[in-house]
């Protein structure tokens, strides 16, 4: 894949729209979780130090098309130090802008016409710019006016955030060194059929847990008692199954589970494998003879992609006990040079940090939904736009 990219065209004195995902997590008015802006920081230092001047596109959540002040941008315009213009229609900043100056514009998604990629909104947001450039990558899979539509009506390139992600991403899609085992995990099969499949195709093994190994065991007549599953699912799981044997890869299911008899952070562990569990217990972690043989498989592989943990990561110490041991080995492995590690989803990447392996991974990625889809194979709107033809 051919992008166009902004290290080869002059901007200095231009106007330049750039589209970054900062939809991060805040609470009570501060960023719990600046990943996603320190990974966007290179192309803005860049798009400064060559005299553009920017004004930076992003959403934060899904305010549906109304201005929500909930939704603002504000806090993120304080963390960046850089002046909010508070309407992204608004272009009366641009008079006072001298080069190299950064300013953000309010949610896009305060307006309908961005998610409807409402070609008259997309030419207002274009309005008075004389480059487009996409840096996000995590929302490059929603055809959005500030994603497709602005490339429709501007010159437009990647900033070097999409390029990276892309070229690491496509790496070890295309050319992966094995045996590759990919996890999966999360809640729903029903939003990640596609995915299973394409890593069923492309991997050795596949571990499935969390929920979504929940319900592949309750497919194979397992105990789940009264635990979150998908039972309309059950075909479904059993076609990946099915599909994955006819690929050669090896899937691994949940063993055992860590459950309790209520869904709170507080409640007491008790271990059971799927013949032990009643019909009270929920299942709220992996188990302990899971999580043992999920290390070893970690540590005879030579690529993981990982996307989803295995049960609720960030109810500390008790619950994070699956996860954390995955990200532990994961990252040991990698530090040690034996392992090339992908990472991608916002709990999973929360999960690294929390544990405080983040910086020993091969390559996390700022994408959740995007992440999936690129693995997936799919054509991320965003970024086809953006390809040299
Ligand atoms: C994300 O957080 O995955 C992206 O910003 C996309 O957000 P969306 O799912 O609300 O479109």
């Amino acid at each position: 894949m051919e992008l166009r990219t902004i290290t080869n065209i002059d901007v200095r004195g231009k106007f330049v729209l750039l589209r970054d995902d900062f939809n991060v997590q805040i609470v009570d008015g501060k960023i719990t979780d600046a990943f996603r802006i320190q990974q966007s920081m290179p192309t803005i230092e860049y798009l400064k130090k060559s005299g553009a001047k920017i004004a930076i596109c992003a959403h934060l959540g899904r305010p549906k098309g109304t201005r929500n002040i909930e939704y603002s941008l504000a806090p993120i315009a304080e963390y960046m130090k850089i002046p909010l213009i508070s309407d992204c229609l608004d272009k009366d900043f641009m008079k006072d802008m001298k080069d190299g100056d950064i300013v953000l514009l309010e949610n896009v998604r305060f307006y309908p016409g961005e998610e409807a990629n409402d070609p008259a909104f997309s030419a207002e947001l274009a309005k008075g710019f004389d480059i487009f450039v996409n840096d996000a990558f995590a929302v490059s899979h929603r055809a959005h006016a500030s994603t497709v539509g602005v490339a429709e009506i501007l010159p437009s390139y990647a900033g070097k955030l999409l390029a990276s992600e892309i070229s690491h991403l496509s790496q070890v899609m295309e050319n992966p060194k094995r045996p590759l085992l990919s996890i999966v995990a999360g809640s729903k099969v029903s939003t990640k059929i596609g995915v299973l499949k394409a890593l069923a195709k492309l991997s050795d093994k596949l571990i499935i847990g969390g929920a979504l190994g929940t319900t592949f065991n309750y497919a194979l007549g397992g105990k789940v008692g009264n635990s979150l599953y998908e039972a309309d699912q059950k075909d479904t799981a059993l076609e990946i199954l099915e599909y994955a044997k006819q690929n050669d890869c090896e899937v691994l299911l949940p063993l055992d589970k860590g459950v309790a008899k209520e869904f709170t952070r507080d409640a007491k562990r008790a271990n059971k494998n799927f013949n032990e569990i009643e019909d009270d217990d929920v299942i709220i972690d992996a188990g302990e003879e899971t999580t043992k043989r999920d290390v070893e498989i970690i540590r005879s592989a030579a690529t993981v992609i990982w996307n989803g943990t295995v049960g609720m990561a960030e109810w500390m110490p008790t619950w994070s006990y699956g996860s954390f041991a995955l990200a532990k080995a994961i990252a040991e492995q990698t530090r040690a040079g034996k392992l090339e590690s992908i990472v991608g989803g916002g709990d999973t990447v929360a999960a690294l940090e929390a544990c405080g392996v983040k910086d020993d991974i091969t390559y996390v990625s700022t994408g959740g939904g995007a992440f999936l889809e690129f693995i997936e194979g799919r054509t991320l709107p965003g970024i086809a736009i953006l390809e040299d033809k």
